[in-house]
């Protein structure tokens, strides 16, 4: 007797469609499993075995040979469970095959029977949908997760007696309810706020310019003055994660495993800091089965490298390519699997190794000196559009009230945002940070007087090539800060004072 049942394996952000054979015939009991599974999936013989038994199902006394189609596809995890479960009961005959036909199942079972969450269930249900296929089956605490795609039936179970009883034509079960309007920040209350800052005036205005223009920043400064703070309050004053960027951002995050149980639709501005003893593979992704790494986890929000100096050099040369490209390709055999990668960067570093650099206090010799800046000198550094250096707040501005609320600042920001869209509307760009040399010639005015005190930093060699080009992206967002069309050389002499490279002593001269 052959019966099939239908689920898919998860293949970088998207799924593939699985058939799952199950052929009983006379002879010695034995269970095989076949169709290049990793050990999760051999293991599942085990879990469909008495889960089968435990549910109260006969587990067939035949020869058992299940064959997951097609035979090329690397299938990883235990989400192939159910569908093994569903493709023997429908050999044996305890459930109607041509039911098992209509539905697409995935899950991990329990010994007991039970069904537990798993991870790319975001990904199955777009395969599910593009496959043409009525209906999915999977544990319930998934199923708020599997609603986010339309036009799906989608059937949540807790235990394989529910499925069978779904698969037997009984009464699908109704799905908690799913909120599918547009994404906001989450509570407010919860998140760190600029008001918990003392003084700082510069260094916020500096993150109000990155938050504007989507610019990556460096902050540098000694111990204990508040960089980490600061960079940390980078989301509440970025604009709501809009519809589209949240599902991909979900997308991300069910594939990674991070979303939680009965969790839905990410409405948070992704913050990610790892931490620097992690690994390329770590930060870029990476894995038998490619997984996605922090860069992609922070995808449409933040990159929060802390201590910038204590990264390896391999990690941060990693992010070489997601940083240019916007995405990163995973190759692995003669599969490439890309996942996206646009995030904003934020890092934060000692001036040097003691922290105290400029300072009568520095301990630090020439030797350690260089080599903390050969360090920073790398690649990465060349996608840093706002370095500043924050000083301790002085006595007074520790005990004032702060200087602003991120309410505040976040208003700001939006309205920038508004301008940059209005005026990049058609070329497919949403900010000043992502504006490509023909984009600055065509769409960044500046007046003759802003002109010339660039051409004159230029001329003076404080800029390369690539530095002035810079300098003009953070001058036009400074410009749309002021809500002006054009730039002036007010705008173009704050963003010349934002790349102030001698705080890293020549190491940016880039
Ligand atoms: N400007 C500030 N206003 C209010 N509190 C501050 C400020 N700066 C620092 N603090 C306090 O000091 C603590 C440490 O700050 P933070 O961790 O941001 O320092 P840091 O510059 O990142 O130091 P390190 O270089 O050691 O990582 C904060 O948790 C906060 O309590
Ligand atoms: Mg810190």
């Amino acid at each position: 007797m052959l019966a099939r049942a239908t689920t898919f394996a998860i293949d970088g952000l998207a799924s593939r469609r699985v058939t799952v054979e199950v052929d009983l015939r006379s002879g010695l009991p034995a269970f095989t499993i076949v169709g290049r599974g990793d050990a999760a999936v051999r293991e599942s013989r085990e879990r469909v075995h008495a889960a089968l038994l435990n549910s109260g199902f006969a587990f067939p006394q035949r020869r058992i040979t299940v064959n997951l189609a097609p035979a090329h596809l690397r299938k990883v995890g235990p989400g192939f469970d159910l569908a093994t479960a569903c493709g023997l009961l429908a050999a044996s005959e305890q459930v109607p095959a041509r039911n098992v036909d209509r539905w697409a199942v995935f899950g991990e079972l329990s010994l007991s029977g039970e069904l537990r969450h798993c991870r790319g269930v975001l990904a199955v249900a777009h395969g599910a949908r593009r496959a043409g296929i009525e209906g999915l089956i999977l544990p319930r605490v998934c199923a708020r997760e599997a609603a986010l795609v339309e036009g799906l039936v989608v059937a949540g179970a807790s235990t394989l007696v529910e499925v069978a009883s779904i698969l037997r034509g009984g009464r699908v079960p109704d799905l908690p309810p799913v909120d599918l309007t547009a994404a906001d920040q989450g509570d407010p209350d919860e998140q760190p706020d600029l008001s918990d800052l003392r003084g700082h005036a510069s260094p916020i205005r500096a993150l109000t310019i990155a938050a504007a223009g989507a610019h990556n920043l460096l902050l540098s400064g000694p111990p204990g003055t508040g960089k980490t703070m600061l960079a940390r309050r980078l989301p509440s004053i970025l604009p709501p994660l809009t519809r589209a960027e949240a599902i991909d951002v979900t997308g991300i995050h069910s594939v990674a495993g991070q979303l939680p149980e009965g969790g839905s639709l990410v409405r948070r501005r992704p913050l990610r800091a790892p931490h620097h003893t992690i690994s390329s593979s770590g930060l870029v992704g990476g894995g038998t089965l490619p997984s996605p790494g922090e860069a992609s986890l922070a995808h449409h929000g933040v990159l929060f490298l802390d201590e910038l100096s204590e990264f390896s050099r391999s990690a941060l040369e990693a992010l070489r390519q997601p940083l240019e490209d916007g995405v990163v390709a995973i190759v692995r055999g003669q599969r490439t699997v890309t996942f996206p990668t646009r995030f904003q960067l934020v890092a934060s570093t000692n001036p040097c190794p003691c922290g105290m650099a400029g300072s009568p206090r520095c301990r630090c010799s020439e030797g350690d000196m260089s080599r903390h800046r050969r360090k920073l000198s790398g690649p990465l550094l060349d996608r840093v559009d706002l370095l500043v250096h924050m000083q301790r707040p002085r006595a007074d501005e520790l005990g004032a009230s702060a200087l602003t609320t991120s309410q505040d600042v976040r208003a700001a920001v939006f309205e920038a945002r508004e301008r940059q869209a209005a005026r990049l509307r058609g070329t497919g760009l949403l900010t000043n940070a992502a504006l490509t040399p023909r984009h600055i010639r065509d769409l960044v005015h500046v007046d003759a007087c802003g002109m010339s005190c660039l051409q004159r930093s230029y001329e003076r060699g404080d800029l390369s090539a690539r530095g002035h080009q810079r300098v003009l992206r953070v001058a036009r967002t400074i410009a749309d800060l002021a809500g002006s069309d054009g730039v002036a050389a007010s705008h173009i002499n704050e963003a010349l004072g934002l790349r102030q490279h001698d705080i890293l002593e020549g190491a940016l001269a880039a």
